[in-house]
């Protein structure tokens, strides 16, 4: 592969965001978009060739509005509570609880909710069905951001509507037997790029051999 485009997927693959702050709710989303950059995403792989997702796009605006106040009975007090995670990076905690907070008060706004799903009852799996399962869309999922991103739209992937999916399943038609996975908004980025994120040097958090281990 030329160096040129190393370079370019090398971008793409460390600025690719959760975007939350910059979506911008007031340009069209085209369908014909959203289907290419699915039909990049489906090249993912799956357990056994499995290929049992299923995306449900969502741009009606009364369902959209629906989704979000599902999303904010979740969001607005698990947000406000502070989010978990790694105490060395909770520098960056308030910044994430900022955006995300904005998100879930104009999640309604943003013009396209694409829920990625995939055939099977998920809840209390053993570990390996659950990896299987889990396994077979989130790659996918990532895919689809980064395609988008590539082409000047911004996404995040979301799980807080989770808790109430039941309510979504009814919304949208969703039969038993199918699980959703998230609810990744999609819109148009303001401004022109993204930096790489702060993260632990890779040194750290990679053990060869044994765990620990430093090479
Ligand atoms: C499994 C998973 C669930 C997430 N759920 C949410 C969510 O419900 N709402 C949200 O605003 N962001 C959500 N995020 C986005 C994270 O907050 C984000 O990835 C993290 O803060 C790092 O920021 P970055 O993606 O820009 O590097 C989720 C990310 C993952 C991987």
């Amino acid at each position: 592969m030329p160096a040129r485009d190393l370079t370019a997927i090398d971008h793409v693959l460390s600025t690719t965001r959760s975007v939350r702050k910059r979506l911008d709710f007031d340009r069209a989303v085209e369908p014909e978009i959203i289907e290419e950059c699915l039909r990049l995403a489906i090249q993912a792989p799956t357990g056994g060739n499995s290929q049992g997702w299923r995306w449900i796009v969502v741009t009606d605006a009364a369902k959209r509005l629906a989704l979000a106040e599902m999303y904010r009975e979740i969001a607005t007090p698990y947000l406000k509570a502070g989010l978990g995670g790694d105490a060395e990076v909770s520098a960056q905690q308030g910044r994430v609880i900022d955006s995300a907070t904005y998100l879930a008060e104009r999640l309604h706004e943003v013009p396209v909710h694409v829920i990625p799903c995939i055939y099977g009852e998920l809840d209390s799996l053993p570990n390996f069905a659950a990896a299987g399962s889990y396994g077979s869309i989130m790659p996918a999922m990532w895919s689809f951001q980064l395609a988008l991103r590539s082409r000047g739209l911004g996404s995040v992937l979301t799980t807080l509507h989770l808790p109430v999916a039941e309510r979504a399943a009814a919304l949208l038609d969703i039969p038993a037997g199918v699980t959703q996975v998230g609810l990744i908004p999609v819109a148009y980025f303001t401004g022109d790029d993204f930096r790489p994120a702060v993260r632990r040097p890779v040194e750290e958090i990679t053990y060869w051999n044994s765990w620990k281990q430093a090479r």
